[in-house]
């Protein structure tokens, strides 16, 4: 099974992915940035994994041409905070997963990102919160969830020590998600352990 995955930013979570996947798993051929100063272009192209920085994430078309050149099965979204055009969710619609700092439902949507989304934890005194993987849809954060992982939140909490705390399962929840999909030849619901 072949990976694009996309980034925007420092890219944590490629290279929690990248560290996460043997041989037997689906592979990581390509790395997608709507940013030439995203920090995990430099982590792919370390480990020489090509890369791409689209000229227009908006565009259709350019993500078409960059999914076929690379013969793409499955497309992770790992802090990718543009919205993927229509025809190409549509296209990789059950093939195309994005990974959330929050249980969904709670706390998803439009301008729900990094740190609003655990300010809006701790607005909210939930007890706890984690992180979802989830089907990509035409809506931000609304599609099936295929997996999760909790961790509490603790009374003296800042946004800050909050985000830590999720990303490190985070970086065992993606992994897990693409490793299922690599057995179930798609995307398909998984736990931690897998
Ligand atoms: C992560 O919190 C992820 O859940 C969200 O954006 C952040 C990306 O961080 N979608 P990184 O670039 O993987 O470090």
């Amino acid at each position: 099974m072949r990976v694009a995955v996309c980034i925007s930013g420092r890219g944590s979570n490629l290279g929690a992915l990248l560290g996460g996947l043997g041989a037997a798993d689906p592979e990581v051929v390509v790395v997608i940035s709507n940013r030439e100063s995203a920090g995990g272009l430099q982590l792919a192209r370390e480990r020489g994994i090509p890369t791409v920085v689209l000229n227009h994430s908006g565009d259709a078309v350019e993500w078409n041409a960059v999914l076929d050149t690379w013969r793409i099965d499955l497309v992770v979204l790992a802090g990718f905070l543009k919205q993927v055009p229509d025809p190409v969710v549509d296209r990789y619609q059950g093939r195309m997963l994005n990974v959330h700092p929050s249980l969904l439902p709670s706390h998803g949507g439009p301008g729900m990102y990094g740190l609003h989304v655990h300010r809006a934890v701790l607005t909210a005194k939930d007890r706890e919160s984690g992180a979802s993987v989830h089907l990509v849809t035409s809506r931000y954060d609304e599609g099936p969830v295929l997996g999760q992982a909790r961790v509490p939140v603790l009374h003296d909490d800042t946004a800050e020590s909050l985000a830590a705390r999720v990303l490190e399962v985070e970086h065992r929840l993606l992994p897990a998600a693409v490793r299922a999909a690599g057995r179930a030849g798609r995307a398909a619901p998984f736990t931690l352990d897998d």
